[in-house]
């Protein structure tokens, strides 16, 4: 299958876009096609440099490597949620991972946590953020000229204050006794929607993540140049479903570990989202009642913690 082919709206794979000149209608449209279709596109042309990415991989797999006892000396917290952690449940079953959390102090609760021994991990970590900000806030900027809103209206949602995290997830390969367990074979990250804005995501050479789209589960092929990029819930809702959150997952792997670093773009606690003006009108009235980012996160994160019973998802809000 040809580039251009994925580009048209085949529902045969992701859709691979070349985002190199965001602003373009050739772009734009491509885009808008993948959000309609998918939730997902592969971005190549992202501008991320090289040289970042494969330090970020350096330093993940040394920060993963290490005995769990060190790990451990920087365990998130209830109150802090920045740090190791591989006890996460999703739609309350245990993922098959460990994760490592980092997002900026807040002068409050939130304080990264750096592991000792391993000093280039901060930097590499602390430059991949940014990069992951600058070009989420231009990925934002398309969506909204894609709904026909000003890109500034969504970008308020999220100056100065956005609740944002860089994630490195590291999937162990899963021994086959175990992963063929009946009724209890484990995900790397069973099916879910991300509940924030946009999600960019780089993942190394190991297949794993999976889409649904269209009743099956699609692969998303790894492309060494490329990066994950999906909308969350808040879009879907902005959107008034015009755009949806795709599902998806990560399967485990008999023979090879897996790595992947999600970063999630999501506004600040204190925004209120519901559908836009421009994508309400007589035909479509609003599907969903305003939600507080701050509340909807309280009660998800909940969910990741401990087995409180259905994990709060948009469908709660719907009109
Ligand atoms: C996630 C996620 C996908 C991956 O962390 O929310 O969907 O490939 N990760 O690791
Ligand atoms: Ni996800």
């Amino acid at each position: 299958m040809t580039t251009s082919m994925r580009q048209t709206g085949s529902i045969d794979a992701v859709p691979v876009i070349d985002i190199a000149d965001l602003g373009s209608p050739r772009a734009l449209q491509a885009i808008d096609l993948a959000c309609r279709e998918w939730g997902f596109f592969q971005a190549t042309g992202h501008g991320i440099a090289a040289a970042d990415i494969i330090e970020l991989f350096d330093v993940a797999s040394a920060f993963f490597a290490q005995p769990a006892e060190a790990k451990s000396r920087i365990l998130r917290s209830g109150e802090n949620p920045w740090g190791f952690f591989d006890k996460e449940l999703t739609k309350n079953t245990r993922d098959w991972k460990e994760v490592y959390d980092y997002g900026p102090a807040d002068g409050n609760l939130l304080i990264p946590q750096w592991p000792d021994g391993l000093p280039s991990f901060q930097t590499a970590v602390q430059r991949y953020y940014e990069d992951c900000e600058r070009l989420a806030y231009r990925l934002l900027d398309a969506i909204a000229r894609n709904l026909g809103i000003a890109g500034g209206h969504l970008a308020n949602s999220f100056e100065g204050s956005h609740s944002s995290f860089l994630r490195l997830n590291y999937y162990p390969k899963c021994p086959p006794e175990i992963a063929a367990e009946p009724d209890n074979s484990p995900f790397g990250v069973n099916q879910h929607t991300d509940a924030g804005a946009l999600t960019l995501l780089l993942q190394d050479q190991q297949p794993g993540l999976e889409v649904f789209c269209d009743g099956t589960w699609h692969l998303v092929e790894p492309m060494p140049d490329a990066l994950v990029i999906n909308i969350g819930d808040i879009v879907q809702v902005w959107s008034n479903d015009r755009y949806k959150a795709g599902l998806h997952r990560v399967i485990t792997n008999p023979q090879r570990d897996r790595f992947s670093v999600p970063f999630f773009f999501n506004p600040s606690y204190s925004t209120n989202y519901e559908p836009l003006p421009t994508m309400v009108d007589a035909d479509n009235p609003p599907r969903y009642r305003t939600i507080n980012w701050g509340e909807f996160r309280a009660l998800r994160t909940a969910g990741d913690y401990a087995d409180y019973g259905d994990e709060i998802q948009i469908t709660h809000y719907r009109i």
